[in-house]
């Protein structure tokens, strides 16, 4: 046998053996192999894929997040409409949708199946002879956007059926919804980001969906479970069940449970029993949802204008409880924005003991009309902070009191002002210990200084104990003085204190974003050390100016000049430049040597993250992409590159090692190496 033919025969056992194990692990919950072990898998799969490029396939599991962002979505019609449910609240209702059915087709005997009701995204697949071809969202129920690309990372999805004989045609329908506990984690990450946390899982589903980068979805907890079909070619099921189990053999996720009966009765007991499931399960559940059994009954039942007259979704009401509002406290933020929080006497809500309940800012409770000492009632519907939806008027004593928010910053006392056109308070103080302790973190944070060793609690102990108030202060800090902190061995202060010393390097666009300048993130702050190449040029620059440059909007370009025209701002940045930090673009002495090269880098490097050598061809003038096309002039491929590396290959792009790499940054290192001894003297 030729070495061609083997490769093709254990190209083809490696893809069938990681679809079983995708089975085992999403569908059945019964995995084999450890992540190690899959991962070896994928490997070897990707070796031989990128050896053999002839045998590629876009079905392939190397193949789920691969080419370029998008610039929109296609829209895409419906081969079969996408119909919604009629909805109810009441079992009364429910008792009418039996009697219409039962009067509709009075002869038939039937059963009903119960499902529960998943609170996500609408999506419909399309199988072509086993292979997932495409992915659309519900859009208006006639056309909707064409996701394929961000469907396709979603790792319980099989991008090819598991049948030796699949239908010509299998649309399926289902919901994607983010796992629970992963939105959690998601909304941590974000928070400290200092991004906008999203309000429930629903939401955080949807937005992923609309990315247009499906890398950034790869890293969404996103998941799908399939419960309807749309277009049917090949196939035909008898009832709702056997399509399900049938789903299920392909490889489709289906709901974990679902519960039969003759009678509506019946389901109106299985609805109680299902609602007392409803914080086991992984997604966020709303209600349960009726549908007949046999799906030959669906033609003669028919549908109204928007619904199938075969199904009924019951919802169930959001989750209340009444309990006391014994105080309002103050939390004040990074950016200094004072929030008003509900302190509540304990209580029970969807499954969670609730004491405390976000109230926004001050509008909000003047809309609510919240006194202190009102008895409320709290609500998760589907938010996972819980809200107060209303205040229970009658039970009110007459001892309740107004409440107004603080004239001052309840942290440190500083002035606090409502900018224009905000509905938030903020604290004016930038010495506040609660903003200190959030921009020190951001400081030092990976994105930014990226000092090893200091992370939130020492952050804390720093700024308590008053050795810290600015980032600038790390600077002067002692070993003696680190090494009198909790649980700090001389090890861990010697480490600390060389990740001070060491973060003096940074580029300046990290010193810029460690800043913290309201609405300057990564990207913003790449752009202006570019144009600018130092703090100095940067500080004097007005708003006119600003707004000349690609990418800078007005908001960006108000906050960037208030900063700096803060003598506080000033003072730090003086102190920051005293002990030797980098405000100077590396390429400042003329030094732009990658200027009109694009970089890829792919594979794990082992001297630097990939990040890092981002970092320095920028710093050189160079620009970095993410994916390989034409256009790239080099792509740098570390340990276990992928697809990437083939892409390259095949457009015949220039490879380089890590080796070559380095050597190719070298004679350049050296004279940045120079330049900041340079720097320690000039200051
Ligand atoms: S069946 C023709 N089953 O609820 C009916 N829908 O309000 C097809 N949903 O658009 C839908 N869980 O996004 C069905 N088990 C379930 C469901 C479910 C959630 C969603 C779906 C639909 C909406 C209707």
């Amino acid at each position: 046998m030729s070495d061609k033919v083997k490769a093709r025969q254990r190209i083809d056992e490696l893809r069938a053996e990681i679809e079983r194990h995708n089975r085992l692990y999403y569908i059945d919950a019964a995995p084999e192999i450890t992540d190690r072990e899959y991962d070896q898998l994928l490997q070897s799969l990707e070796g031989l894929e990128q050896e053999f490029p002839e045998f590629g396939s876009a079905t392939s599991p190397t193949q789920r997040v691969g080419g370029a962002p998008l610039d929109h979505f296609e829209s895409v019609k419906h081969t079969v409409p996408m119909m919604s449910l009629s909805n109810t609240y009441s079992k009364e209702e429910l008792g009418e949708f039996d009697r219409r059915i039962r009067k509709l087709i009075p002869e038939e005997t039937f059963d009903y199946i119960l499902e529960p009701k998943i609170d996500g995204v609408a999506i419909s697949l399309r199988y072509e002879n086993g292979e997932l071809v495409r992915a659309v969202t519900r859009g208006d129920g006639t056309t909707g956007d064409d996701v394929t690309s961000n469907i396709r990372t979603i790792q319980s999805i099989p991008l090819r059926l598991s049948d030796m004989i699949p239908p010509t045609v299998l649309e399926v329908r289902g919901e994607i919804y983010m796992d629970t506990a992963g939105f959690s984690k998601l909304n941590e990450r974000r928070q400290e980001a200092g991004k906008e946390p999203f309000a429930n899982p629903r939401n955080a589903c949807a937005g992923s969906l609309k990315l247009l980068d499906p890398r950034e979805v790869a890293k969404r907890p996103l998941d799908a479970i399939f419960y309807a079909t749309g277009q049917l070619d090949g196939i035909v099921f008898e009832t709702h069940e056997q399509m399900l189990q049938t789903l299920k053999d392909y490889g489709l996720r289906i709901t974990p449970n679902y519960w039969l009966s003759s009678t509506i009765e019946e389901i109106l007991d299985q609805l109680d029993t299902l609602e007392n499931m409803r914080h086991e399960f992984p997604f966020e559940m709303d209600g349960g949802v009726i549908k007949v059994n046999e799906r030959r009954l669906y033609e003669p039942l028919g549908s109204t204008a928007k619904s199938p007259r075969w199904a009924v979704a019951y919802k169930y009401e959001p989750e209340q409880a009444e309990t006391i509002l014994h105080s309002i406290s103050i939390q004040v933020g990074r950016t200094g924005v004072l929030t008003p929080v509900a302190e509540l006497e304990p209580v029970q809500l969807a499954g969670t003991t609730v004491k405390r309940a976000t109230l926004h800012n001050e509008d909000e409770i003047r809309r609510k009309g919240i006194k202190v000492g009102d008895r409320v009632v709290i609500e998760k519907a589907g938010e996972i902070i819980p809200a107060i939806v209303k205040v229970v008027t009658e039970k009110r004593t007459g001892s309740e009191t107004d409440f107004t928010m603080p004239s001052v910053c309840p942290v440190c006392d500083g002035e606090v002002e409502k900018r224009e056109g905000e509905v938030a308070l903020r604290c004016t103080n930038l010495q506040c210990p609660a903003q200190v302790k959030n921009w020190i973190a951001h400081y030092a944070s990976r994105g930014a200084m990226d000092i090893n060793g200091l992370g939130e609690s020492l952050v804390e102990q720093l700024v308590d104990s008053g050795l810290v108030k600015t980032p600038a202060e790390l600077y002067a800090l002692k070993n003696a003085e680190v090494l009198g902190l909790e649980r700090m061995g001389e090890k861990s202060a010697d480490n600390l204190i060389k990740g001070i010393e060491e973060s003096k390097q940074r580029p300046f666009e990290k010193v810029l974003f460690g800043l913290g300048i309201r609405h300057v993130g990564k990207g913003a702050a790449m752009i202006l050390a570019n144009e600018f190449k130092n703090i100095d040029a940067l500080m004097e620059v007005d708003v006119q100016r600003l707004e000349t440059i690609r990418d800078i909007g007005p908001i960006v370009g108000k906050s960037v000049v208030e900063y700096f025209q803060s003598m506080e701002t000033r003072t730090v940045i003086d102190q920051l430049r005293a002990a030797g930090v980098n405000f100077e673009q590396a390429e400042a002495g003329g030094n732009n040597e990658l200027e009109g090269l694009t970089f890829v880098l792919t594979g794990s490097l082992e001297t630097m993250t990939r990040e890092e050598g981002g970092d320095k061809i920028r710093a050189r003038g160079g620009k970095t992409s993410s994916s390989v096309s034409k256009n790239t002039s080099y792509l740098v491929a570390g340990d276990s590159a992928g697809s990437k590396l083939a892409k390259a290959e095949a457009l015949g792009v220039t490879i380089l090692n890590e080796e070559q790499f380095i050597a190719l940054l070298g004679s350049d290192e050296k004279r940045k190496d120079q330049q900041a001894g340079q720097m320690g003297f000039i200051f």
